[in-house]
């Protein structure tokens, strides 16, 4: 069964605990993405939305780092409250330790990968991440278009999953809305993240349930 995750990066603000209350009734994560201008062009928001968010959030809280030295903040994500972790392969060099150090505090770790980084960099540590994201858009901002290489990749990443007989999950993010989603799935997605598809629609609870398929 898919797992939708909206992207609070595309929720009202001004109402935050609307949006909240919608991903409680409806979806399935908190998807909340962490920007830092360095790694990424542009900056989203820190630890105050995110504790803001801990207070009333009843499903799990999906972090994506988009930042340069995501090991420096690994605890402090813990304490936070979040349960899912992940970080940009490109952004470190001892992926290895940084999964696991996202384990033993507790979190489930998940790795990253822009458009143009091949599948096969994820290989090697697929039995370390209970989760990897592809990017299905380059990391940085909301509202983008879906590029549709990501069929492919997914393809090639679940046939080395089910190869390697581990329980690693698959995300989605980027540009991810009804007109894509049970494509996505029928290749194999297990959590489709969604932003603007679900916060720009009149009807939040309807896009969430139509992108279940
Ligand atoms: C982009 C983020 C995505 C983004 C998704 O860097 O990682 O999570 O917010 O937003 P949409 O669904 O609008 O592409
Ligand atoms: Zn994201």
């Amino acid at each position: 069964m898919v797992q939708i995750a909206p992207s609070m990066l595309a929720a009202d603000f001004l109402h935050l605990e609307n949006d909240v209350d919608i991903v409680n009734k409806y979806a399935d994560l908190f998807h909340l993405d962490i920007m830092d201008g360095s790694f990424v062009p542009n900056i989203s928001y820190g630890f105050p939305v995110v504790e803001a968010i801990a207070k009333k959030a009843a499903k799990p809280m999906d972090a994506h780092l988009m930042i340069v030295h995501p090991e420096n903040y690994i605890e402090k994500f813990a304490d936070t409250g979040v349960d899912m972790l992940s970080f940009h392969l490109n952004a470190v060099d001892n992926a290895d330790q940084i999964l696991d150090r996202i384990r033993a505090l507790g979190m489930h770790p998940g790795l990253a990968i822009n458009p143009d980084i091949p599948v096969e960099n994820l290989f090697p540590y697929l039995e370390k991440c209970d989760y990897v994201l592809l990017m299905s858009v380059f990391a940085g901002f909301g509202g983008q278009k879906f590029i549709e290489d990501t069929y492919d990749r997914l393809a090639a990443l679940k046939k080395e999953i089910r190869r390697q007989g581990t329980d690693c999950l698959v995300q989605i993010d980027g540009g991810v809305s009804t007109s894509n989603a049970s494509k996505l799935i029928s290749y194999g997605a297990d959590i489709l993240v969604a932003g603007s598809a679900v916060f720009q629609s009149d009807d939040p609870a309807g896009v969430i349930t139509a992108m279940r398929g």
